[in-house]
């Protein structure tokens, strides 16, 4: 069944577990999250970045995540990842998304909060739940890059503000993560995690989260993040799946048969976060 974001989070907060959140760019990604939550009994949420929207189109990505979760055995939420602006989140939830990310992080403090505010105060009034950012996580998504020089943790005290403020659902906070594939170890600073959990009651959510050692994102997780985003992972799985098939079938032509064993690695690598995850069983 399809269901807010914030249903999903608030057990997930409740229970010390965290959602998935997968990126969907087509219909074989989409099955294999769908198939890895019913063979582990886990909500999750599907979710369409920017990148993912301009490749298959809002329409595409709708229909594919609204019937996924509509046949699901398991609780789905279909979420926009990292929103640019107003339009794109009212396209979204006319479109029929259950959860959106306004990400206004680029901006000011007082900024993101009118942004985000605004949003919130539409998307509430229809029974859509809202993710925002505060903070600046690195990496790259998209066409927008932040370096490690420019990524900024999120202050705290910021965050009570902008929480009380905005009376957004979730927050996305920068503590270390970055997205794509990480050079080193990334260091997540579980002390801000802790100040942030201790100063507001929201669930809280992580970025960037491929590449991140799975004790981190335990510890992270009993610290209070609630839903965790993977994206990398997922492709890496897939480009890898694909070669190896490919180098080994070179005169294979059919999609079908290509695609086919690269949608059951990707299924695997998601089954086995959301074991690390503990959403594994709470559905
Ligand atoms: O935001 C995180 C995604 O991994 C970015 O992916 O290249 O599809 O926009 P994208
Ligand atoms: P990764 O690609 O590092 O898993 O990040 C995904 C993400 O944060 C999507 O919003
Ligand atoms: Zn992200
Ligand atoms: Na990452």
């Amino acid at each position: 069944m399809l269901v807010t974001g914030k249903e999903l989070l608030l057990d997930a907060q409740k229970n010390n577990y965290a959602v998935g959140a997968f990126n969907i760019n087509n219909m074989e990604v989409v099955q294999a999250i769908i198939q890895a939550a019913e063979e582990t009994n886990s909500p999750v949420i599907l979710q369409a970045s920017q990148g993912g929207l301009k490749y298959a189109g809002v329409e595409y990505i709708a229909a594919l995540g609204k019937l996924a979760g509509k046949n699901a055995k398991v609780p789905v939420a279909l979420h926009l990842d990292h929103g640019t602006d107003f339009e794109q989140v009212m396209q979204c939830i006319r479109h029929g998304f259950t959860s959106v990310m306004i990400d206004a992080s680029r901006f000011p403090l007082e900024e993101n909060i009118q942004y985000t505010k605004k949003v919130v105060e539409i998307a509430h009034s229809v029974g859509v739940t809202v993710e925002a950012e505060l903070g600046k996580i690195g990496g790259t998504e998209d066409h927008i890059t932040v370096s490690e020089k420019d990524a900024t943790f999120t202050d705290p005290k910021e965050a009570k503000i902008f929480a009380e403020e905005t009376g957004v659902d979730y927050l996305a906070i920068a503590v270390g993560t970055a997205h794509g594939v990480y050079k080193g170890e990334p260091k997540l600073d579980y002390d801000r995690i802790e100040e942030i959990r201790n100063t507001i009651d929201i669930p809280l959510v992580l970025h960037g989260s491929s590449g991140v050692p799975s004790e981190s994102l335990q510890k992270a997780i009993s610290l209070g993040i609630c839903k965790i985003n993977i994206d990398t992972d997922i492709r890496a799985a897939f480009a890898k799946t694909v070669k190896e098939y490919v180098a080994e079938n070179p005169d294979q032509i059919d999609p079908r048969k290509i695609l086919g064993p690269a949608t059951v690695a990707m299924k695997e690598v998601i089954k086995e976060k959301m074991n690390i995850f503990g959403s594994a069983g709470k559905a």
